[in-house]
C-alpha cells in the first residue's frame, strides 16, 4: 500500500477524454493495472478527477451531509480580516490547487497590497482557464500560474523571491497523504517559503464516527456516483469491461488511524478486462480509492513541527468541525 499516496483533486481534472494526452493515458493504463493486479488493489486518488468526477465533486460540496467546504468558507470569511493580518502586507500568494474557490478571492479581498498570486497545479488547462478568469476579477493583481506538481518540491519563478511568501493549501486535501507524505509536502512549503514566509492551511477535525460517515455515505449517492466514476473512466478510456453494477461504494472510518477510507467492494466473485488483461475479482473484495485523514488541532501542530513550521493561529467553526490555521517557518 506504500504506493497509494499523494493526490490532488483539482489536478488531473483534465477535461474531455480526447483532450487527455497519450503520456498521461499510458501511465494512467500502467497505474490501474499495477494498482489491481496484485491482492491488495488500489487506484490512486488524483484518477477520480475526470471531467465527469471534477463535476461530481463540485456537487458533494454542496451536499448537506458534506460539511467542509462550506464549514471552511465561514471559517475563512468570518475570520478574513484577522487572517489577512497574520499574513501581512505585500505578500505572494502561492496557492496549492488551481484557486478556483470563493475561499481564494475572500483571502484576495482582504490581503493588504498582495503583491502576487501563483496558482499551482499539475493541470495546465484547469489553471489557465481560472487564471484568466481571476485576472479579470484583480486586473492590477500580478497573476501567474505555475503548472507543477505541488506534492513533489518545485521552485517558485526568479522574480518572486522568497520573502514575504505565504503558501495557501485550503480544501483539507492534505488529508489524501499518508502521515510521511504530509510531513514531506509541509517541509517542501517550508523550505518553499523561507524563513519570512508562512502558510494558511484548511484541515478537516476528528470528530464522530457517525457525522464523518454520513458525509462519504451521502443519501442522495453523490459520492457513490463520485467514486464508481472511476470505473466507468476506466471503461471509457481503458477499454475496461467493469460492470458497475456488480460493484458498490463504501466509505468508513478507521478510528485507530484517524481517517476516513473509501473503497470499491465487488459484489460477486468476477472477472474485468483492462486492455487484454485479466483482474480476477473476490465476493467482497475491495479496491481503495481514497483516505481522507482526520486531525486534531495539536496533532497537526506537531505534525507541522516536525516539518518546520510553527502555528501562529488557528480558527475553527463553533462545532469544533474544520480548522484554518496559520504556520510559520522556525
Ligand atoms: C478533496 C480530499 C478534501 O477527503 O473530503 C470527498 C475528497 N472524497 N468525498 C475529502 C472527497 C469523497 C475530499 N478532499
Amino acid at each position: 500500500m506504500d504506493d497509494f499516496k499523494n493526490s490532488q483533486p483539482s489536478g488531473t481534472g483534465c477535461g474531455v477524454v480526447d483532450d487527455t494526452s497519450s503520456a498521461e493515458q499510458t501511465q494512467f493504463l500502467s497505474d490501474v493495472l499495477d494498482g489491481l493486479s496484485g491482492d491488495v488493489k488500489h487506484l490512486h486518488c488524483k484518477y477520480l478527477y475526470d471531467q465527469r468526477g471534477s463535476e461530481l465533486f463540485d456537487q458533494i460540496c454542496d451536499l448537506d451531509e458534506y460539511y467542509p467546504t462550506r464549514t471552511e468558507s465561514s471559517i475563512t470569511c468570518q475570520n478574513a480580516a484577522e487572517i489577512a493580518q497574520c499574513i501581512g502586507p505585500n505578500a505572494t500568494v502561492v496557492e496549492y490547487g488551481s484557486g478556483s474557490s470563493t475561499k481564494t478571492r475572500v483571502l484576495l479581498d482582504h490581503l493588504e497590497d498582495a503583491s502576487a498570486y501563483l496558482p499551482v497545479d499539475i493541470s495546465a488547462e484547469h489553471l489557465q482557464r481560472t487564471a484568466l478568469q481571476l485576472q479579470e476579477e484583480y486586473p492590477d493583481l500580478d497573476i501567474s500560474p505555475i503548472v507543477a506538481d505541488f506534492t513533489q518540491a518545485f521552485e517558485l519563478p526568479q522574480q518572486y523571491d522568497s520573502s514575504g511568501v505565504v503558501v495557501y493549501f485550503p480544501g483539507s486535501t492534505i488529508g489524501n497523504l499518508l502521515p510521511d507524505d504530509a510531513i514531506a509536502l509541509l517541509e517542501n512549503v517550508s523550505q518553499l517559503c523561507g524563513p519570512e514566509g508562512s502558510l494558511l492551511i484548511g484541515f478537516d477535525l476528528q470528530k464522530e464516527t457517525v457525522i464523518l460517515e454520513r458525509a462519504y455515505n451521502d443519501c442522495q449517492g453523490v459520492t457513490a456516483e463520485f467514486n464508481l466514476n472511476l470505473l466507468q473512466r476506466i471503461n471509457r478510456e481503458l477499454e475496461g469491461d467493469f460492470d458497475l453494477q456488480q460493484f458498490a461504494h463504501l466509505a468508513m472510518y478507521n478510528q485507530s488511524k484517524a481517517r476516513v477510507e473509501i473503497y470499491i467492494e465487488s459484489l460477486c466473485e468476477q472477472t474485468v478486462n483492462i486492455d487484454d488483461q485479466e483482474i480476477d475479482f473476490e465476493s467482497g473484495q475491495r479496491i481503495l480509492t481514497e483516505y481522507s485523514h482526520k486531525y486534531t488541532i495539536e496533532g497537526f501542530a506537531e505534525m507541522a513541527s516536525s516539518a518546520g513550521l510553527e502555528m501562529n493561529r488557528v480558527w475553527t467553526d463553533e462545532k469544533d468541525y474544520f480548522a484554518v490555521m496559520h504556520l510559520r517557518a522556525t
